[in-house]
């Protein structure tokens, strides 16, 4: 039996979710072991736990959409008309 994969979530105002099995690598690709299943990936750059979310978001008053920015929905909607064309 396969296993559903990971799940990516972006919280508002906080940091991307991952909950399921995943790999985390450096850019050597070495293994960071997370220690658990779902972990909180810091995206605003105020983390000193970086990659992983320590909080800091909130004091630093970080602002982000919960799932697509609305530059994302128009670029994910241009490429998914583009690819609609191609396949036409
Ligand atoms: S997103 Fe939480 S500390 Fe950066």
């Amino acid at each position: 039996m396969s296993e559903q994969p990971a799940e990516i979530v972006p919280y508002k105002d906080g940091p991307l979710v991952i909950r399921g099995a995943f790999a985390l690598r450096d850019e050597q690709g070495r293994e960071i072991d997370a220690g658990r299943r779902t972990i909180a990936l810091c995206r605003c750059g105020r983390s000193q736990l970086r990659p992983f979310c320590d909080g800091s978001h909130r004091l630093a008053g970080f602002r982000a959409e919960g799932g697509l920015s609305a530059a994302a929905a128009r670029r994910h909607e241009l490429v998914a008309s583009v690819d609609a064309e191609r396949h036409q």
